[in-house]
């Protein structure tokens, strides 16, 4: 949102360095004045709570790294030197593994204030877009770090994972199984493969944060959305970033590590699998290769399809659709609060997701796998059927007038009268 800035430098040094390189000036018009709509609630706090989490996990993992060893004879090992003999190794090691966790319980909930409230309509589609960016490059990230330990799960989810691009041999046959070698580094996952994974998990997080930076960018060009769902009318309806939404931000982020705490320091294995503690064997599968939570709904939708090439598309379209939702939701209101009907599909999505979820879990047979079939047909019919047909034909409620009367109910009075009611 353009807005005159307000920067004003206060020592020669500031004035000097305004007139070449004015960052200064940029973080005072970005971060400490920026017209923030009044009526943001605590959903819009994540933004800041992930921000948090990025670096919190660069730092982490620059540090794990100085005693992380990526060879295949090693790497198991010198996880366990990290825990037991680096000085503050278990918690370094614990609040990057469950920081993994924390990281996408945050984008998670993030990403679904973004699709109730509508925040990838109009003019938002690039800042959206640039999430789901992130969203993927977060997985690839979590991915190649799950394999680092190179314990049981780790192995087998790499070999399960990486083996879904041998599915291209049904369409030109060889090109899956040479592009698989050409990925593992050899004709199995072994040391090669750990490295580059390694290599690639360093990289990564570097790339997130500069699509971070992108995507704040693109949300300061037309400013935040806000509950209502409506524009911004008058500067009135909007407060000063700082201190206001610094504060309810720092508040969020507190809370949101309290939650963090109870994991780090009571069950830093609870998200995890017991079986990632028994070093990686190339010649005894786990019973149940099962994925960390956070990838369990895209797990339960890969196997709910009987062809391995299908389910492989069907897995990455869960997620490409996501790029698409700007233009596949008709509906011209943004929020999902004055949409009667879409809030009912939107709630059922929510479900489904969680059930989905659970289903990833479980051995995919029987009713496991029928219910998977059946929430993965609604996972995809939420986008491809209920927000391009709902949004033409749903009648919403009254839009308020303004941000100020959606939320005191009625149009703010001007002065003369307030006072005249007073009296
Ligand atoms: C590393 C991950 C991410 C970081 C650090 C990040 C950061 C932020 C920040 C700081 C904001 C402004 C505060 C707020 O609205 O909460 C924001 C807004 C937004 N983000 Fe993200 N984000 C991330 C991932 C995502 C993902 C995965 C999506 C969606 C797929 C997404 C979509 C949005 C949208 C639509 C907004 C605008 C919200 C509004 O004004 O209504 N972001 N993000």
């Amino acid at each position: 949102m353009a807005h005159p800035s307000t920067y004003q430098p206060r020592s020669g040094a500031e004035k000097w360095l305004d007139e070449r390189l004015p960052v200064a000036r940029l973080m005072h018009d970005q971060f400490m004045t920026f017209p923030t709509p009044r009526n943001l609630n605590y959903w819009w706090t994540f933004g800041g709570i992930l921000t948090f989490i990025l670096v919190a996990q660069i730092v982490t993992g620059v540090v794990l790294a100085m005693h992380y060893i990526p060879a295949e004879d090693r790497a198991f090992d010198s996880i366990e030197h990290i825990m037991r003999d680096v000085n503050w190794g278990w918690l370094l090691r614990y609040s990057h593994a469950v920081g993994a966790s924390m990281f996408f319980l945050a984008a998670y909930i993030h990403t679904f204030r973004g699709l109730y409230y509508g925040s990838y309509k109009a003019p938002r589609e690039v800042l959206w877009i640039l999430g789901v960016l992130i969203l993927l490059l977060m997985i690839a990230t979590a991915f190649m770090g799950y394999s680092l330990p190179w314990g049981q799960m780790s192995f087998w989810a790499v070999t399960v994972i990486t083996n879904l691009f041998s599915s291209l041999d049904a369409i030109v046959p060889g090109l899956g199984t040479t592009l698989v070698q050409w990925i593992w580094g050899g004709f199995a996952v072994g040391g090669p493969t750990l490295n580059r994974l390694y290599s690639l998990h360093y990289l990564f997080p570097f790339i997130i944060a500069g699509v971070v930076v992108l995507h704040i960018w693109a949300l300061h060009v037309p400013g935040n959305n806000n509950p209502a769902g409506i524009e911004v009318k008058s500067p009135k309806e909007t407060v000063p970033f700082h201190p206001y939404y610094s504060i309810k931000d720092g508040f969020a982020l507190l809370m949101f590590l309290l939650l963090f705490g109870v994991f780090l320091f009571f069950a830093p294995n609870l998200l995890g699998h017991a079986d990632n503690y028994i070093p990686a064997n190339p010649l005894q599968t786990p019973p149940h290769i099962v994925p960390e939570w956070y990838f369990l709904p895209f797990y339960a939708i890969l196997r709910a399809v009987p062809d391995k090439l299908l389910g492989v598309i069907a897995l990455v379209s869960s997620i490409v659709v996501l790029f698409f939702v700007p233009w596949l939701d008709t509906s011209k209101v943004r929020s999902t609060s004055y949409r009667p009907v879409y809030r009912w599909f939107f709630w059922a999505f929510v479900v489904t997701c969680i059930a989905l979820g659970y289903l990833g879990s479980q051995a995919p047979e029987g009713w496991y796998l029928f219910f998977g079939r059946v929430f993965t047909i609604y996972y995809f019919a939420f986008f491809l059927v209920v927000m391009p047909v709902v949004g033409k034909f749903e009648r919403p409620r009254r839009l308020p007038g303004s941000i100020t009367e959606a939320v005191l109910g009625h149009a703010e009075q001007p002065r003369s009268r307030k006072r005249e009611a007073v009296a």
